[in-house]
């Protein structure tokens, strides 16, 4: 059996996810985009996880895009199941109903920009840059790239880093709204697994709401946005959780939610 491209542990409630393929600065081969589909369903099952950090091993790279050299020799029409592979698992992990934080160590470029931004959260090292460089080799992106950075960042934004294909840094990144953190690189690590500690100890019902009223709302109108807003708020009170936070709040207490 070959070797998994991935490394998975848990610590406490967290699940941390690692791309491993450093010595191809982790891009996305086939078998790592399957790992990955595979990796976030088996966290969605476990109830033990509330909360993934998405990272990229070694220090140089979070992804640096799709695997160029399987790229290379595909056919039109495996190139078009490699987009949908690639979206496939990444919508996966968009609509994911715990919460995941990219942990962005270095180069997202290409697929591995479109990897962080179907995560719910980024925060970056100051030493990473993220760009879209797909026009360079002569393509576009094929993971969601174009409509994501179109939501996350607005057209602008997107049309200047697809057509230009230059990567931008992480401070230049966080102004556009791509990043939601910047951090001193030493920091990174301590920084993202505090921000995921905090999502784990959360309600998992009410993260679940949350994420699920911004999928959902993002592709409606308001008026269908605020009624399923309505819908989900409503739902919140059958939990035990509500109870419990909104009972731990007067009696000056710290909460404990069970996810029920
Ligand atoms: N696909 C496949 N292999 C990749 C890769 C990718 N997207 N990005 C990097 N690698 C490989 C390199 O081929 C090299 O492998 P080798 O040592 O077997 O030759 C190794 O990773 C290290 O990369 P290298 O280019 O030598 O590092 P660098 O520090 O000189 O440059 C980058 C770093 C990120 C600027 C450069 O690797 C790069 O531009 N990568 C491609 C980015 C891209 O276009 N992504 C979008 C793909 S659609």
């Amino acid at each position: 059996m070959s070797e998994s491209p991935l490394l998975i542990e848990d610590t406490g409630a967290v699940r941390r996810i690692t791309v491993n393929r450093p010595d191809k600065l982790n891009a996305l081969n086939l078998a790592t985009l399957d790992a990955l589909a595979e990796a976030f369903e088996a966290a969605g099952r476990d109830d033990a996880v509330r909360a993934v950090v998405l990272t990229g091993a070694g220090a140089k790279a979070f992804v640096a895009g799709a695997d160029i050299a399987e790229m290379n020799t595909l056919t039109p029409v495996q190139g078009r199941d490699f987009s949908q592979r690639g979206q496939r698992m990444m919508r996966a992990v968009e609509t994911l109903s715990k919460p995941v934080v990219a942990m962005v160590n270095g180069f997202a470029l290409g697929g591995g920009l479109e990897l962080a931004m179907c995560c719910h959260l980024r925060v970056a090292a100051d030493t990473a840059k993220v760009g879209q460089p797909e026009v360079n080799l002569g393509l576009i992106p094929g993971f969601g790239g174009t409509q994501r950075l179109l939501r996350l960042a607005g057209r602008a934004a997107t049309l200047e880093l697809c057509l230009v294909g230059a990567p931008i840094d992480a401070n230049r990144a966080r102004e556009l709204g791509i990043v939601n953190r910047v951090v001193p690189a030493a920091e990174l690590e301590t920084e993202t697994m505090k921000l995921a500690q905090q999502l784990a100890a959360s309600a998992p019902l009410a993260m679940r709401g949350v994420l699920d009223c911004v999928n959902f709302g993002g592709e409606c109108s308001i008026e269908e946005g605020l009624a399923y807003e309505t819908a989900q708020f409503g739902l919140m009170f059958s939990t035990t959780d509500m109870r419990e936070g909104t009972g731990a709040f007067l009696e000056r207490r710290k909460p404990a939610f069970t996810g029920s």
